[in-house]
């Protein structure tokens, strides 16, 4: 069906015309009740009151009742490409290792490098499948995903090949990142420039021609990359045509400095970060993207939400879901459990998920429900929508709307 009119909903929130730095009120939330979406293809024609849009003429879909709509969900940062478990590390670092001893000593990264290289392609096809499925149910709707746990020029490959075959089988819009800086590979026969100099040679020339992944990511820590090492590849990916973004100040600072000087998308982390670099990030448009399902995952600090957007800056918060520190994989609990500890606003929280989370990822048209963007909802069981943080993300969608087609119920 070409145009159609879909609700009523309960509320509609269009999460339309809000700043896109610093803090937010609920009070600011536009709530259209009895709200209607008129979708033409896969983009919103008009939002609005249902019975406003409603003149006799459109087909109309209708929702459950109750329903509150949101914009789908954008997961901006997440690791769902790769095998094996981590549940070792888990162990240790409850016995008192911390992730830097357990990384040091050969676990950490580099064992689900070992398990992810002696993956196939196809496993590792079914995997993604199988995780993305999962996040669809919870009302994600854009997903990104990156490589960086093959760290040799075939072996990224092969995961960033990975990721493109599954984009048509999987619902949302993948977003794919090469994350080859995530630290220098123990197989390795050279210093970290040497390692980055051939990765920005040999990769990714071949990544644009292939069209296997928009944007470069990098580890900058004392695990994996300095500053000093980073910034000649983040120059020369940025200079190919590549978004940047950094992996920053998660245990030590640094990261986020060298990521906003060189123009980074978004700097993401930052659980280190103190007020000097809450201020440098505050003043830059670098987009801060906070990870609590890291922090429970390794029982450190949470990233200091509340001071980064009182101080200015654009927050969005993401999943990180990954096998080492942040395997849940569960955004929504992880987003209200951020909320709790660090003070934010439902707005805060829900523009952190949605159009804050699109400019995390450079995207446009997605992450507000406004006339000419894409029709990406998520329908959440009730007429209020407070409810859905309030029950710490357990309240699941009962239906999903992607470009404009209901794709779940
Ligand atoms: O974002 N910090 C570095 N990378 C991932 C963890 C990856 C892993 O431990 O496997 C993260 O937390
Ligand atoms: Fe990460």
């Amino acid at each position: 069906m070409k145009r159609k009119l879909i609700g009523p909903f309960s509320q509609l929130l269009p999460l339309s015309h809000l700043p896109l730095k610093g803090s937010l009120k609920d009070e600011d939330i536009k709530i259209i009740t009895d709200g209607g979406i008129i979708v033409n293809e896969a983009r919103i024609e008009r939002v609005g009151k249902f019975k406003d849009l409603n003149d006799g003429a459109i087909p109309v879909e209708r929702v459950h009742q109750p329903t509150v709509a949101i914009p789908g969900l954008i997961d901006a940062h997440t690791h769902i490409c790769y095998a094996g478990s981590r549940a070792q590390d888990y162990a240790l670092r409850n016995s008192g290792k911390t992730y830097l001893e357990i990384a040091k000593s050969g676990g950490g990264i580099w064992d689900t490098v070992t398990k992810t290289r002696n993956a196939s392609i196809e496993h590792l096809e079914d995997l993604i499948i199988a995780r993305g499925k999962k996040m669809l149910l919870q009302g994600i709707t854009t997903l990104e995903v990156k490589s960086g746990y093959g760290l040799s020029v075939p072996e990224e490959l092969k995961m960033l090949k990975a990721i493109k075959a599954v984009a048509p089988k999987l619902k949302q819009n993948l977003v794919t990142t090469c994350l080859a800086a995530h630290m220098l590979p123990k197989d390795y026969k050279g210093n970290g420039y040497e390692y980055l100099d051939e990765i920005a040679t040999h990769l990714l020339p071949t990544l644009q021609v292939e069209n296997l992944a928009q944007r470069v990511d990098a580890f900058v820590e004392e695990s994996a990359f300095s500053p000093e090492e980073i910034t000649p590849y983040l120059k020369k990916a940025k200079a190919l045509g590549f978004d940047i973004t950094v992996h920053a100040d998660q245990f030590t600072t640094g990261g986020s400095k060298v990521g906003v000087a060189l123009g980074a998308i978004s700097v993401d982390h930052l659980e280190a970060s103190t007020q000097k670099e809450i201020e440098h990030i505050a003043k830059s448009n670098t987009v801060a993207v906070a990870l609590p399902g890291a922090s429970l995952g390794l029982g450190c600090k949470f990233t200091p939400a509340r001071k980064l957007l009182d101080a200015g800056a654009v927050l969005a918060i993401a999943s990180d879901y990954n096998p080492g520190s942040a395997p849940m994989g569960n955004l929504m609990v992880q987003a209200s459990i951020l909320g709790t500890f660090e003070k934010l606003s439902n707005a805060e929280i829900f523009a952190a998920l949605t159009y804050r989370a699109a400019a995390a990822l450079n995207l446009k048209f997605y992450g507000s429900l406004a006339v000419g963007y894409y029709a990406d909802l998520a329908l959440y069981p009730t007429d209020d929508y407070r409810e859905i943080t309030y029950q710490q993300g357990q309240m699941l969608p009962h239906g999903i709307i992607k470009h404009g087609e209901k794709i779940a119920f």
